[in-house]
């Protein structure tokens, strides 16, 4: 996937410092090279003899190094490379690459660079809250920097929250989707996905929703944003992390959804993965709905929520060329899918059964049928993320063939 890629690797002072070394074997594994630049602080976590040994490169530090310099300048260290990755990105190196500074070889490259910049954060939990560095954050992120994680979890000075720097599978995901946006089989392409569940306001503190985690409707965002999409992906409140790459819209609503669906533009592809539901309160209260002593509950009027997919296949010009739709079943799982393909008007139909005994909903496997004009093609059990890569590879063959599709009759 990344055969032939050339990664600048700026490696800041933190404890996250090792995992570093595991991203560049990630790395190279999947057939990109790898240069290190090292700060100061960087090198007392890691030694330049374990990158240089890993990179087989030398690993570059100093700035004023005469040999260095006359080899391999750092303008041309900074344009030598197709992404700019800062892994660990502390705070200290994110303040200085926000202020525009140019203090040492790390920094310098970051300023000279003109290839796009992935950063990998990782500090103490109030580091990263910190107002400073939410600015920085933001900051960087308008000029294009691209962000993967902080992840959550205990960090070594015995601390829980945000700040843990992403795993190095993750990154070098990250890297993927970003290096892949300008060379995979989609590039050029536009994508909606929508995922995770919608919640429906009874009042401000209540409200109708559904078990949904999101898991696959996001592994198909990413899974598109590798093979070079551009994805936007419009979500319900989930706990899984955005994938990289890709640009987020978060919602509550079906109404939302809809809304933020209409917005995304011109579109190749789109794909529904959302649990969305199929009803909302005709009139949610403004204030809290209190108890009355002796009153029985309060009955709770519903109304249909729009239907998002149906809405966008409807034919006309703005209809993408590809829908597929997801048909969540609990029985006759093909015959409703075939069924509801028809009713929506969709091109596709993943049908995956949701029976609690499948463990499909919150769990990390799927088993799909995908329901085209052509026929149902039965798939094994597979991980969400193979579930999803499949079904990029599928729609990635079929934005590239040349015959057109059969709609749905
Ligand atoms: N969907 C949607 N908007 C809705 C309801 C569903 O976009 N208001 C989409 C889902 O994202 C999914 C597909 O429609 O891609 C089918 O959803 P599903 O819940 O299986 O079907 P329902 O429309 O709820 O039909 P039924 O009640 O017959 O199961």
């Amino acid at each position: 996937m990344l055969n032939g890629k050339r990664i600048l690797l700026i490696v800041a002072g933190g404890i996250a410092a090792f995992k570093s070394l595991e991203l560049i074997r990630k790395l190279r594994a999947r057939g990109a090279s790898v240069r290190c630049v090292l700060t100061d602080a960087g090198a007392k976590f890691v030694t330049p003899l374990s990158l240089q040994a890993l990179t087989e490169d030398k690993v570059y530090s100093d700035m004023f190094s005469l040999t260095d310099e006359s080899e391999m300048g750092h303008i041309q260290l900074s344009r030598d490379a197709d992404l700019v990755v800062v892994a660990p990105a502390t705070a200290n190196l994110l303040a200085r690459m926000a202020a525009g500074m140019a203090d040492d070889l790390a920094a310098t490259v970051l300023l000279a660079t003109d290839k796009p910049v992935l950063a990998a954060p990782a500090m103490n939990v109030r580091m990263w809250t910190h107002a400073a560095t939410v600015a920085n954050v933001e900051t960087l992120k308008k000029r294009g920097v691209i962000f993967v994680g902080p992840n959550d979890g205990a960090m070594a000075c015995n601390e829980f929250g945000p700040g843990r720097m992403s795993e190095p599978e993750e990154i070098a995901v990250a890297i993927e989707a970003v290096l892949g946006a300008s060379t995979g089989p989609l590039a050029g392409k536009r994508a909606l996905v929508t995922s995770g569940p919608t919640r429906e306001a009874i009042d401000p503190v209540r409200y109708i929703s559904n078990h949904s985690s999101g898991k696959q409707g996001h592994a198909i965002a990413a899974a598109l944003a590798r093979l070079g999409c551009e994805v936007t992906l419009v979500s319900g409140p989930v706990a899984v992390a955005d994938p990289p790459g890709v640009k987020v819209v978060r919602i509550d609503s079906a109404d939302e959804m809809l809304a933020a669906c209409l917005a995304a533009g011109k579109l190749d592809v789109a794909v529904f993965a959302a649990a969305v539901a199929d009803w909302k309160a005709a009139k949610p209260a403004t204030a809290k709905i209190k108890k009355k002593a002796g009153a029985p509950p309060p009955a709770l009027e519903l109304v249909p929520n729009p239907d998002v997919l149906a809405t966008v296949s409807k034919p006309g010009a703005q209809r993408p060329l590809l829908v597929v739709g997801f048909a969540a079943e609990t029985e006759n799982l093909v015959a409703n899918a075939i069924d509801k393909r028809k009713r929506k008007g969709c091109d596709w139909m993943v049908a995956n059964d949701v029976s609690p005994a499948t463990g499909t909903f919150g769990g990390e496997r799927n088993t799909v049928h995908l329901v085209t004009g052509e026929g149902v093609e039965e798939w094994p059990t597979l991980a969400k993320d193979e579930v999803a890569g499949r079904l990029a590879d599928r729609i990635a063959r079929q934005l590239g063939a040349p015959r057109t599709l059969k709609a749905a009759e």
